[in-house]
């Protein structure tokens, strides 16, 4: 991600005479939590106003006039330079232009998101924060630190997050799962032409619950029920399908799947991360009616099919009734209508049949 940081006035003031003309309590407090671990890109004369490479953070300083070199500390010629070594030398860290007014001016198309700090106050100044278009951003309010806070001036952390930037990572995230095609389950399609894909299984449980809604045990919003099943799997692209009776696999399940997890969510904006993450929490949970009757399909869904296979990936992997019961034991806590209908139809015929064994 490149971002750019900055703080500045009601007459977009950022510094005088090569200082920040201002100090306020804890106004530069989330410069240092975003920045930290990261990359920061800052002008030769902003740098020399510091004179010393921030802590625990990559800085790299432009300027063609001189040359600063420590730990955590590079010189480059061109803003180009500074973005294309940051990449190389760090990459997956974030990357924060800095300052001064040229560098942030440069700097304006090619930012996805500008932290900004506007303080309620008009300062003097030599150097402004250069003019943009806000209709290419959306803006948020980070948070608000008043008067009373500071001892002096209020300020507002704002967020613009640039428009393209949001859609371009939503794209990026669309592109992502459809690798959820090539996750293979252990379960045969109706005819046993091949073996179902994740993203076929949560199709199937979608339109399932469509219909089947109405014979949960609890009221359930269907949209969130759906929702729910068709992102539920999706942490599988990373962490694999973990087939129901593999007691190895199952043990490191919930590790695998927590740092998928991370990976895949931290591909989109955070508001949406945050309600995907939310409802695959929710799932995991098990608690609320609708991840009650989530499981209720993930559970029936496969059995549907392999009845309808004539047991044919039960009978492969040599499958107990004992197995197939423990599996779906909490089956019934989201409908007892559809666990009933699925034992007598899908689950004891097999066992007649001894496609299930019944030891
Ligand atoms: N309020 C804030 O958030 C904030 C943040 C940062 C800085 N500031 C303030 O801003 C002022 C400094 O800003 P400034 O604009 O005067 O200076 P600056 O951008 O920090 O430094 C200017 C120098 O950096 C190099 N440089 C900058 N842009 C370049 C580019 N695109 N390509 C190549 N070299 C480039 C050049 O160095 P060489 O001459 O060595 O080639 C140039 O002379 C200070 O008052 C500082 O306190 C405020």
């Amino acid at each position: 991600m490149i971002g750019l940081i900055v703080a500045f006035t009601n007459n977009r003031v950022i510094g005088n005479n090569g200082m920040i003309p201002w100090r306020i309590k804890g106004e530069q407090q989330r410069f240092k939590e975003l920045t930290t671990g990261n990359v920061v890109v800052m002008g030769r004369r902003s740098y020399e106003e510091i004179g010393r490479p921030l802590p625990n953070r990559d800085t790299i300083v432009v300027s063609n006039t001189k040359k600063f070199e420590a730990d955590n500390l590079i010189t480059v010629g061109s803003l180009k330079a500074a973005i294309d070594t940051a990449k190389e030398r760090f990459p997956g860290k974030n990357i924060y232009i800095s300052g001064g007014a040229g560098l942030y001016k440069e700097a304006m198309d090619l930012v996805e998101v500008m932290y900004i700090t506007k303080i309620d106050a008009v300062i003097e100044g030599d150097t402004l924060f250069p003019e943009f278009d806000e209709n290419e951003f959306d803006c948020e309010l980070y948070r608000h630190v008043s008067k009373e806070e500071t001892g002096s001036y209020s300020f507002d952390y704002l967020t613009y997050t640039r428009k393209t930037a949001k859609l371009d990572s939503l794209f990026n995230f669309f592109r992502e799962i459809d690798k959820e095609k090539m996750i293979g389950r252990q379960t045969y399609l109706t005819g046993a032409v091949r073996k179902e894909n994740d993203a076929e299984h949560a199709w199937h449980m979608s339109v399932m619950t469509l219909l089947l809604a109405g014979y949960a045990n609890e009221k359930i919003d269907v949209l969130k029920t759906i929702s729910m099943l068709l992102i539920h799997d999706l942490v599988e692209i990373y962490a694999g399908d973990t087939y129901a009776y593999d007691e190895e696999a199952k043990k490191s399940q919930n590790d695998r799947e927590k740092a998928a997890a991370d990976k895949l969510y931290s591909l989109l904006p955070k508001e949406h991360a945050e309600y995907l993450r939310g409802l695959w929490e929710e799932f995991e949970l098990w608690e609320s009616p609708e991840a009650k009757f989530a499981h209720t399909m993930d559970n029936i869904q496969p059995l549907m099919l392999n009845a309808a296979n004539n047991g044919k990936s039960w009978v492969e992997n040599g499958i107990a009734l004992s197995q197939v019961l423990k599996r779906n034991e909490r089956c019934a806590e989201g409908s007892d209508e559809l666990w009933n209908y699925a034992y007598e139809n899908f689950i004891k015929p097999n066992v007649e049949k001894g496609n299930l064994k019944n030891e």
